[in-house]
């Protein structure tokens, strides 16, 4: 019998130490009991991290919409599997009910295969947060097609590079977007993204906001008249257990975005149990996560893992501060909201308003609050704990990653005893390592060091999309054998993991990750720019926010600083996104260096985050001499 449900700390210790001596029997009782497969599998793992090769559940097969829709039917037809909440409240909400989700995705996927998309083609989705981006992730895992979701806020040459890095042959995307008060011409960006992508042959175009587009002719088709003449029944393909499920772009610390491919059934099986777990969700309860489906939050939490449990996910359209900031709060006591998933950027934005806006609207309903995305700070637990949770919802702070697929380190709720900003306890088939400077595990408690995962858990990404050497280098080379997070973490007296933060040039900004690099590059391509470095430091809001050192060339110099600000901020705007913009710009004449003309990023970390007291050594730099010039102009 396996343990898919936690109930008891005790069981949690229990089923944890299985899952560390048994894994492969572990993971197959679980697999075998809550799950339909069309074959079984022949061996439940095989893996080597030094090729790095993992494989879960080979010679299986099954289609995961089986396992989100077609098995819940007979019991849950009529049962709502996604709320749909859109941007005003006065337009919604809408049921969709497992029946209905069904008739959806068999129509979507049938006309995606009347379009000629078939098995292992890719497809891009860019649409806001409305019901149709959570079908069309399900209608394209129907007939075995890859999505590549683009998170609707990046600009078109950050989704042009996306969709020709996976060579996607068709896009789906919306005629405009709702974001609060204002409008966002979808269709635009895609038109110019496209310019540059030949790989595209087909557009398919939800109607949204009524707005006037361009449509062009033989590539571009409205959906609605498609969708009215698609058959209601569509085959599931039946997929290997090891085929591609999702291709999903994250930023790392250099170079282009990395295109994390996820596969099937390990994938399928560890966001159900996660979530299961993790959200303690029972029959009837309201489950909402906040987060965009542009994201692996939104991917695993909003749309796989619930779904596979037959549960019901709200998909809210909209912004938190409209039409007012009570708007989170309005829609918790309208549909009895009982699990509330959120990032520590969005509780600390609403902390800065009238508490009266929260008072307004009865939260009884809330059972299980979640953290994810950046580190929590102390602060902002208490607030969510105290005004949100009223001290009677426990807060599930879940640390993990676009590659780890689903949720690896977090409490799990009323089994597991929170302490404010730490993720607390691995989750089963979880093996975690602390590792010091010099590659040695540290095996005690009470200690501090890079955040290592020492075996394989079903849903980790099982490459960079076009690029294995990249995924081996990036995450298998830095440790032996291990897994290497990018993070750094602390373990305490108990064994209870408090997650510190990157420990690479990746910067979480408002819980979006961001890379320095392509930033630099967008800046660096500025014609009065000669160089450039970007840090992050400590914001009230956004946790980090980005702080740019930027030298001029002697053309640049005599040039307006506002306006050059201005048109570095709509450079990166157009390269990256809005949410790549920089909070403040420093113009320097230099910027220090190591001898062998490596940008000292430490020190101007320190300097933008005022913690000047103790910069290290530094006469060994090239130019010690422009420290104290960026530091006496510091903003
Ligand atoms: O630094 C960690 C931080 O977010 C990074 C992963 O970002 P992304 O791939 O965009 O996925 C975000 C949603 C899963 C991690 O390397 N992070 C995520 N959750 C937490 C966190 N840091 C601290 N505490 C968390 N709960």
């Amino acid at each position: 019998m396996s343990n898919y449900h936690i109930k008891h700390l005790e069981e949690y210790y229990k089923v944890y130490r299985k899952s560390v001596r048994e894994p492969e029997l572990f993971w197959e009782e679980i697999a075998e009991e809550h799950f339909s497969w069309r074959k079984r599998w022949d061996k439940v793992l095989d893996w080597d991290f030094s090729k790095p090769e993992i494989k879960w559940f080979e010679g299986a097969k099954l289609n995961i919409t089986e396992n989100c829709i077609d098995r819940h039917l007979r019991t849950k037809g009529d049962q709502t599997a996604i709320l749909f909440e859109p941007n005003n409240p006065a337009d919604g909400p809408e049921h969709i009910t497992y029946r209905d989700l069904h008739e959806r995705v068999n129509k979507l996927a049938n006309v995606l295969k009347s379009q000629g998309i078939k098995k292992g083609d890719r497809v891009c989705i860019y649409l806001p947060m409305i019901p149709e981006l959570a079908v069309s992730l399900l209608a394209c895992a129907r007939i075995g097609a890859i999505h590549s979701v683009v998170f609707a806020g990046f600009s078109s040459s950050a989704l042009a590079s996306r969709i020709n890095d996976s060579e996607c042959k068709l896009v789906i995307t919306s005629d405009g977007s709702y974001r609060g008060a204002k409008t966002i011409d979808l269709k635009g960006i895609v038109d110019e993204a496209l310019e540059t992508c030949v790989c595209t042959t087909h557009v398919l175009v939800v109607k949204r906001i009524n707005s006037e587009i361009n449509m062009k002719t033989g590539r571009d088709q409205w959906l609605a008249p498609l969708l009215e003449n698609a058959p209601t029944e569509c085959e599931p393909e039946v997929m290997d257990a090891e085929d591609p499920l999702f291709i999903l772009y994250t930023s790392g610390s250099t170079g282009s975005p990395k295109g994390m491919v996820h596969t099937t059934a390990g994938y399928m099986v560890y966001t159900a149990y996660t979530f299961k777990n993790v959200f303690q969700y029972r029959p009837g309860d309201v489950y909402w996560c906040t987060a965009d489906i542009g994201w692996i939050t939104g991917h695993s939490y909003i749309v796989y893992g619930p779904l596979a449990n037959g549960a019901t996910t709200i998909m809210f359209e909209g912004v938190p501060s409209y039409p007012d900031f009570g708007r989170f709060w309005e829609i918790v006591e309208k549909h009895k909201v009982t699990q509330f998933y959120t990032a520590p950027t969005a509780i600390r934005a609403l902390a800065k308003e009238n508490l009266d806006y929260v008072n307004k609207y009865d939260l009884s309903s809330l059972k299980v609050l979640g953290s994810v995305g950046e580190p929590i700070n102390e602060e902002a637990w208490h607030w969510y704990n105290d005004n949100i949770g009223k001290q009677k919802s426990p807060i599930v702070d879940s640390w993990w990653q676009t590659e780890t697929g689903g949720i690896m380190i977090s409490p799990l709720p009323y089994v597991t005893p929170t302490i404010p900003t730490y993720a607390t306890l691995p989750f089963p088939g979880i093996q975690p390592a602390l590792m010091d400077e010099n590659g040695k595990e540290l095996t005690e408690n009470q200690v501090e060091g890079r955040l290592c995962i020492k075996f394989p858990w079903p849903s980790i990404a099982r490459t960079i999309w076009g690029n294995h050497e990249r995924y081996k280098d990036t995450y298998f080379s830095a440790y032996n054998d291990k897994y290497f997070t990018g993070d750094g973490a602390l373990r305490d007296a108990v064994g209870y993991y408090r997650i510190t933060g990157r420990v690479d040039d990746v910067i979480i900004v408002s819980g979006h990750n961001l890379g320095t690099a392509p930033i630099e590059d967008a800046i660096n391509e500025h014609p009065a720019v000669a160089e450039s470095a970007i840090v992050g430091y400590p914001h009230d809001v956004k946790g980090n926010a980005l702080y740019g050192y930027i030298t001029l060339k002697e053309t640049g110099e005599g040039r307006d600083h506002d306006n050059l600000r201005k048109e570095i901020n709509q450079l990166i705007t157009d390269r990256i996104g809005p949410i790549a913009k920089l909070n403040k710009i420093q113009f320097t004449n230099g910027l220090p260096k190591t001898r062998s003309g490596k940008i000292m990023r430490r020190i101007l970390r320190k300097i933008a985050g005022k913690d000047t007291g103790n910069l290290g050594d530094i006469s060994t730099l090239l130019n010690p001499e422009c420290v104290k010039e960026i530091m006496d102009e510091a903003l």
